[in-house]
């Protein structure tokens, strides 16, 4: 498949994002419930001076998980030590990172569903007591010790919340879903990036920015950086609104941040299954796709937007999606 650029996926081209990062808790914009959640946790830990609970970090790719953990960590004072759900192959890998936790650190786990069962069991004694259970010695002659791990914080990220143990998920004190962000909170944003990234934007070219970013900060950024070579290229180095839609119509993301493939998944729909309903797998197979992707990928921002309903008997395009794409329903 193609790199998208209205992907929520992390790609090559975003490696810098840890210089548009935002560092602290005042510069995250938006998601104000949990940021003001956060915000009590962490300053009754710190009076409390006791490490902050395990933190559960939940939702769609692109909207700050990330950016949150390490703002945690800075709040609190204390370091990161990272790792991720995919790269935990054996139970040793998971004791070896625990093992050289040092007091109130914060252990950031991203991807955490996807640390296997077994392995994962090691977490929970982790989690609630402050130690590590291993087994010692060779064959016929093994016993298990305990060692006292330091107090520290585990935040785990997820995008599928669903696929986490329910023992591991009870662990969690504190459970946070990120959501997509609003019109005004992605314009904040791009405002924001222009600064760090000292590019100007007009504030009209910013909202229009903002109308197509799929309500995720890394679609936006990404925009903003796609956006900005075109207007560097053109000798201008202020980022206007005409800049953002002859870039935008060159890259093929229309005015709702819709692309090719969010055009061919609809248009399928509607021209094979007559707009739906139709279920997951027909879909996928249709249009050549993963069950798994179209579920993770492709249609959450559709149904966010209102395109796509999901109903007991499977997928269906709404009203607003004809309108959208001008086809006539029959
Ligand atoms: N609340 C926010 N305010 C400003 N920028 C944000 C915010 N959330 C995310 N970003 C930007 O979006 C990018 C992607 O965020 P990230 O934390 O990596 O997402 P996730 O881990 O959920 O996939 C970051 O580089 C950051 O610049
Ligand atoms: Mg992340």
């Amino acid at each position: 498949m193609d790199e998208r650029i209205i992907t929520s996926d992390l790609l090559k081209e975003d490696s810098d994002e840890m210089t548009i990062r935002p560092q602290s808790l005042k510069e995250y914009i938006g998601q104000t419930d949990v940021k003001e959640n956060m915000n009590i946790f962490i300053k009754s830990a710190l009076i409390r001076k006791k490490p902050l609970d395990h933190v559960l970090l939940y939702g769609p790719p692109g909207l700050g998980k990330t950016t949150l953990a390490y703002i945690i960590a800075n709040e609190l004072g204390s370091n990161v030590k990272t790792a991720s759900g995919p790269s935990i192959e054996k139970s040793g890998d998971l004791a070896a990172i625990l093992s050289t936790l040092e007091e109130n650190d914060v252990l950031f786990i991203d991807e955490i569903h996807r640390i296997p069962r077994f392995i994962e069991e090691i977490l929970y004694p982790a989690m609630e007591d402050f130690c590590l259970d291993i087994v010692v010695g060779s064959e016929g002659s093994t016993r298990n010790i305990r060692i006292n791990l330091p107090p520290f914080t585990l935040v785990g990220a997820t995008t599928r919340a669903g696929d986490l143990s329910a023992p591991l998920r009870d662990r969690f004190g504190i459970i946070a879903k990120l959501n997509y962000y609003t019109e005004e909170e992605l314009y904040n944003i791009v405002k924001r990036t222009s600064r760090v990234l000292k590019m100007e934007i007009e504030d009209d070219a910013a909202l229009e920015l903002a109308k197509r970013s799929r309500g995720t900060p890394r679609v936006a950024n990404r925009l903003f950086k796609r956006v900005r070579d075109f207007a560097l290229v053109a000798g201008s180095n202020t980022i206007t609104l005409e800049i953002i839609k002859d870039a935008l119509k060159r890259l093929k993301v229309d005015g709702l941040g819709l692309d090719d493939t969010d055009y061919h998944l609809l248009i399928s729909i509607i021209e094979r299954f007559n707009g739906g309903p139709v279920g997951l797998d027909a879909l996928a197979s249709s249009i050549g796709e993963e069950s798994s992707t179209i579920e993770d990928v492709y249609e959450p921002y559709l149904l966010q937007i209102g395109l796509l309903k999901r109903t007991s008997r499977g997928r269906m395009v709404t009203d607003l999606a004809y309108h959208h794409l001008n086809i006539k329903k029959k």
